[in-house]
């Protein structure tokens, strides 16, 4: 195994110092460390996060590797300072028996860019009629803990209620996609002003909202594990709120793009900004990063959601939702919150990592801890340009923007998975 001194870095924003990394984890930190073995970094400027952390990806493989592949999507992820990214469900065929989310994990050992932790679905096909095997998805070799039927909610109160009992066994988490259902047929974006101009049938926010409201009250009676996917609403922070207020044991993420972006993009009528949920209006963004500073919102998940042309540059009706996340997150979070390194390690590294279970991430480099931390050069600016990312997607909304933070370096497990802003593998 290698060993790499970083000196000069600043480590979540403190004082400078030198990090040496050896045999995997951080050997040593502290000012004029010498290791003459070891390939020296200049960190100088830089600012060192433990490694990001990644609630809700979509990789794709299998069934569509034409839009991204556990390598495509691991190269994207550490591009953008990942060490582990969760990976969903929605495959095809879909991530709900032993044998698929095995594959998946496999897959991720084998490119070995970042921990690929898969998330199994709450129910077979995602259809919402039965559940599926939770328990040998937990004891598979993918051990997961995490299971969600994202792109779908679980819209049945009494399949729902029956997952959060499976998984308190084994205090795994059911990562609800709230979307009522009913209340969003033939939706194709925000309800509200825009929708009414545009003439475009609207996703309204309270489809959101009664389903938070209702799985809160589940998950209490119940004692389980509750998480929310990407959190769109004023409305949804409040009900959150509330429901922690009373020690419900619930965690939710937003999304960048849902920090960043408003319902206005729409009148555009490019399909790269459908999302599900859709995005919002300027209120929802003031609560949604309100809520991410005082704690109501836990972390923050790109919902990576990579897309193939033809999918894409279409009809805004026929577009599938989603868009690509990982390789510009952490420029969101810096424009969004500024240089709030600790903010920003707590929501991107170490509350998605203790949610998730993954004990070797979300740990600021210090002697002893595993060595997976990602060197962010907050000074440069860069232009996003869609045909240089990683992704075997094209679908950013950030195309041609220039975001602050550029990620310079990600270590998995001591060895650099990108050096000098490159991929190494
Ligand atoms: O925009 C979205 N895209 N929202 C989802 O819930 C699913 C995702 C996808 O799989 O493309
Ligand atoms: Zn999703």
């Amino acid at each position: 195994m290698s060993a790499y001194l970083i000196t000069n870095v600043s480590v979540v924003g403190g004082a400078p110092t030198d990090l040496l990394i050896r045999d995997g984890v951080v050997a040593g930190t502290g000012t004029g460390l010498a290791a003459p073995d070891a390939t020296a970094v200049d960190g100088t400027g830089l600012v060192a996060l433990p490694g990001l952390v990644d609630l809700h990806t979509h990789l794709r493989e299998p069934g569509r590797e034409d839009a991204e592949t556990v390598e495509s999507g691991s190269r994207a992820a550490a591009l953008g300072g990942y060490t582990a990214v969760c990976a969903m469900a929605n495959t095809s065929p879909v991530a709900d028996t032993a044998g698929v989310v095995e594959q998946v994990w496999r897959l991720g050992r084998e490119a070995g860019l970042v921990d690929v932790q898969p998330i199994g679905a709450v129910t077979v096909g995602l259809a919402g009629e039965h559940l599926a095997e939770l328990g040998a998805m937990a004891d598979s070799a993918a051990r997961v803990r995490i299971f969600s039927d994202d792109g779908h909610c679980v819209a049945d109160p009494r399949l729902m209620r029956r997952a959060l009992e499976y998984v308190k066994a084994f205090d795994g988490i059911i990562a609800q996609h709230a979307e009522e259902p009913r209340l969003t047929e033939g939706a194709q974006m925000h309800e509200g002003e825009v929708s009414t101009r545009l003439g475009l049938t609207g996703w309204p926010a309270v489809a959101e909202e009664a389903i938070i409201a209702r799985d809160v009250l589940l998950a209490e009676h119940v004692g389980s594990r509750l998480h929310i996917c990407h959190v769109s609403t004023a409305g949804s922070v409040e009900v959150l709120r509330q429901a922690k207020a009373r020690g419900v044991r619930v965690t939710a993420e937003v999304t960048p793009h849902h920090l960043l972006l408003t319902d206005e993009k729409a009148a555009t009528y490019d399909p790269v900004y459908k999302v599900n949920p859709p995005l919002r209006t300027d209120s929802d963004i003031a609560a949604l990063r309100a809520a991410l500073a005082e704690g109501v919102i836990d972390v923050i998940a790109t919902d990576h959601a990579p897309h193939a042309v033809e999918d894409k540059e279409c009809e805004w009706a026929y577009a599938r939702p989603g868009m690509l996340g990982l390789e510009t997150a952490l420029s969101i979070a810096l424009d969004v919150l500024g240089p709030q390194w600790d903010l920003i390690a707590e929501r991107m590294s170490r509350a998605p990592a203790r949610i998730a279970g993954l004990a070797d991430h979300g740990h600021d480099p210090a002697p002893g801890v595993p060595a997976n931390l990602t060197l962010v050069d907050p000074a440069v600016r860069r232009t996003i340009e869609p045909a240089e990312l990683a992704s075997r997607s094209r679908n950013t909304p950030y195309a041609r923007m220039t975001l602050p933070g550029r990620i310079v370096a990600t270590f998995l497990r001591g060895e650099p998975t990108v050096l000098d802003g490159k991929a190494v593998k």
